[in-house]
């Protein structure tokens, strides 16, 4: 009888205990990532603004202007949210950390939901997919018509990108040229320091438009089951600020607002360029 009483004793104790446990777990996680960005009155996006048609800069009226397709829907979330939209440019090997330390409370920049990143950081709802493509010089073209010609050759891609791996994943031998700057990746493949850049294909018309002696060796063809679609990362736990920003992908994508914008910052990379 006496055991019971005490075994029944302890049931409860730790019943209470967990419940306890429990509720001030709950305390602590809160999910403020709605409010704190409301409060605040500001949605600050990280970006790296090298990446027409989604971010890149333009002059206007004799200033600095980050544009894009990006830039668009960070400007939709802010209107839904009833908040000022801040940008944050940065190389885009930081874009990711900068959410991660709160720095930025979201990152807009083209960013491939990996499962890998998924591990570390929320996601919104995919806004756009887009297969990879490789540039090269147009008189070298011919030599260069599918993926093992690169065997052993210089190609280079965005520091911190999917775009690294995806270049020794599907090329045996190829020698990756990681560089910070997607300027700089074009200016060495035009002055011949490296074969080949591979990009996502919008951002490589984009660049092959304002170089006239590259081109895109459309033979060259990536498994592009392999990429990820694009969507906008936030810190892990964000699941109040998540459903916001899906709500709002989510009526762009069903009104094609989205390849509207793409298609729009396309034509204004065209005329930024010139
Ligand atoms: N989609 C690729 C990735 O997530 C490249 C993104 C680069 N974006 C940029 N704004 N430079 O790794």
């Amino acid at each position: 009888m006496k055991v019971k009483k005490i075994v029944l004793g302890a049931i409860a104790m730790t019943a209470v205990l967990a419940l306890t446990a429990c509720g001030s777990g709950k305390q602590a996680n809160a999910d403020k990532s709605l409010s704190k960005v409301k409060d605040k009155g500001t949605l600050t996006v990280a970006l790296n603004p090298e990446f027409a048609p989604f971010e890149f800069q333009t002059i206007e009226n004799g200033k600095n202007k980050i544009v894009g397709s990006d830039i668009d829907l960070a400007n939709e979330i802010g209107k839904a949210l009833g908040v000022k939209v801040k940008f944050e440019a940065m190389d885009f090997n930081n874009v990711l950390a900068s959410v991660q330390s709160g720095k930025s409370d979201i990152g807009i920049s083209g960013i491939s939901a990996t499962a890998e990143r998924k591990k570390a950081y929320d996601f919104s709802t995919p806004y756009y997919t887009a297969k990879n493509v490789m540039i090269v010089k147009k008189s070298e073209v011919d030599k260069f018509t599918k993926l093992s010609d690169f065997d052993g050759v210089k190609v280079a891609a965005q520091k911190a990108s999917i775009q690294e791996n995806i270049l020794t994943d599907q090329i045996k031998g190829v020698k990756v040229v990681s560089l910070v700057k997607n300027g700089q990746m074009i200016n060495e493949l035009n002055n011949g320091t490296v074969s080949g850049v591979i990009f996502e294909e919008p951002i490589a018309k984009a660049y092959v438009a304002a170089n006239p002696d590259l081109t895109i060796a459309t033979s060259v063809k990536f498994d592009s089951s392999k990429s990820d679609s694009y969507a906008i990362a936030l810190p892990k736990g964000s699941t109040k600020l998540k459903d916001e920003i899906d709500k709002v992908v989510d009526k762009l994508k069903s009104e094609g607002k989205i390849d509207q914008f793409v298609e729009n910052n396309f034509k204004l990379s065209l005329e930024t360029a010139k």
